[in-house]
């Protein structure tokens, strides 16, 4: 019986989780995702070759190995379908959960029309019904994935949801497809996923038990998840390494390595706080250089500094074993690195995350910059300032840090 590794973002999302799992999973046999949906933007340089993946695990590049799409996951068919379409044959090494969710064109309609409505209380969701999606599914009023085989069945029960949610619709100004239009659409969801649908639950047990080498990926960051992220200004779904085994059917026995991807500095898109944003000229190095823009949305990313504060608590949460240390190379040559160590509250000192981080203030510790780490493959040839960024950061977050990634290509990682 073998245990699934597990990768999960410690910040905000976009940590560059997709590359160490394109990179991790040239050694494993299954890779799957277990929560969230085509909110989730990760993208993998290859050979210079860039691919932008939403709802396939980032496993795919690697062509032997099986790629799940759990039950914790809403999916988006048409997204799915496109995403699709950049790989061939797909057929026997992608399965996509009988349980999962539908996450269909209303729900991102419902997303967007409350967003507006919020006006400046807005979420900044990524618009694509993430939220309305999994109400659904708490609400016991969703649709699974294993429904679109009997598409007459699963249209019906649809339009009976959309007769109860009349007045919400109404109010919202969204206009629901007659059955025609609708029974189309399904069918031709259908017609392409037919052939993906499966059992996973059975598949990732059969896995464990022929000791095969299993990945789990995570989508989105800790500090977006539904209980211990900021709320209300984080996703839907549970982003820490526990929800995992509610996303795919496995228990916490089952799990063997949790690696947590933290960027060396911090960004976020949308609203909500974020202690050390930095508004001046230094976060918009961060930006250019790290080219902070959105996978999915294409939004400008908020950059600032490290936070070990909330990095710690985020390994916490998880039981890391190791982080992976990714950008570091969008650091280099500024001469002074600013680390926050703690927080201010209301005139206090506090080094544990509140539920709350409306009113704190970061405290910074500054550290001498280094040169270049860009491209560097070998942690003895790290700038010294660099290495010592890296030490600063295992002792604060009292996590060691396992991997570093110095660029975007898959062979510039240093793996101690
Ligand atoms: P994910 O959502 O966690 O998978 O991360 P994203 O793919 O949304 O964002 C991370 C971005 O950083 C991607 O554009 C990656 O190509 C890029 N990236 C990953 N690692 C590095 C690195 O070490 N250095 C630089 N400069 N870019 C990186
Ligand atoms: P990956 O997997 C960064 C953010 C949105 C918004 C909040 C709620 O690429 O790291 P939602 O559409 O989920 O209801 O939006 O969560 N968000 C992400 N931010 N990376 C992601 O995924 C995200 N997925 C959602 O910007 O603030
Ligand atoms: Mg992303």
């Amino acid at each position: 019986m073998s245990k699934a590794d597990l990768i999960v973002g410690i910040q905000w999302g976009d940590e560059g989780k997709g590359k160490i799992v394109d990179m991790l999973a040239q050694k494993y046999d299954m890779v799957c995702r277990s929560q969230g949906g085509h909110n989730a933007g990760h993208t993998i340089w290859v050979d210079g070759v860039r691919y932008a993946l939403h709802l396939i695990p980032s496993g795919v590049l690697n062509k032997d190995a099986i790629n799940i799409v759990g039950n914790g996951v809403v999916l988006s068919p048409s997204s799915i379908i496109e995403e699709m379409e950049q790989f061939d044959n797909l057929e026997g090494r992608l399965f996509i959960s009988d349980k999962a969710h539908l996450n269909l064109p209303y729900h991102a309609q419902i997303d967007i029309a409350r967003e507006k409505l919020k006006g400046d209380k807005a979420i900044g969701t990524t618009g694509k019904g993430i939220g309305p999606a999994y109400a659904d599914k708490i609400n016991r009023t969703g649709h699974r994935v294993g429904e679109l085989l009997d598409t007459k069945k699963l249209c019906d029960s649809i339009l009976e949801s959309f007769e109860i949610n009349r007045p919400i619709y109404e109010a919202l100004k969204i206009k629901t497809p007659k059955k025609e239009e609708l029974l189309r659409e399904l069918e031709g969801y259908k017609e392409k996923l037919e052939p993906f649908i499966a059992n996973t639950t059975n598949l990732v047990w059969k896995a464990i038990d022929e000791d095969k080498k299993i990945l789990l990926e995570g989508a989105q960051g800790t500090l977006l998840d539904i209980d211990h992220g900021t709320y209300p200004y984080v996703t839907s779904s549970s982003t820490v390494s526990a929800g995992a085994c509610t996303g795919l059917g496995i228990n916490p026995k089952d799990i063997g390595k949790v690696i947590g991807i933290v960027k060396a500095y911090t960004t976020r898109v949308g609203h909500g706080p974020f202690p050390t944003e930095d508004f001046g000229e230094d976060g918009k190095r961060m930006a250019d250089v790290g080219r902070e823009v959105g996978t999915t949305t294409g939004r400008r990313r908020r950059c600032g500094w490290f936070d070990a504060v909330s990095v710690k608590y985020s390994s916490r949460l998880n039981g890391c074993d190791e982080f992976a240390l990714m950008k570091l190379d969008v650091l280099d040559g500024f001469e002074k690195i600013k680390i926050c160590v703690a927080y201010e509250i209301d005139g206090k000192q506090i080094d544990y995350m509140p539920s709350n981080l409306d009113r704190v203030k970061p405290i910074y510790e500054e550290i001498e910059g280094w040169d270049k780490v860009e491209g560097i493959s070998d942690f003895d040839k790290l700038p010294e300032g660099a290495k010592r960024y890296i030490r600063r950061i295992e002792e604060l977050t009292q996590t060691k840090v396992g991997i570093i990634s110095t660029s975007p290509d898959r062979n510039d990682t240093i793996v101690l």
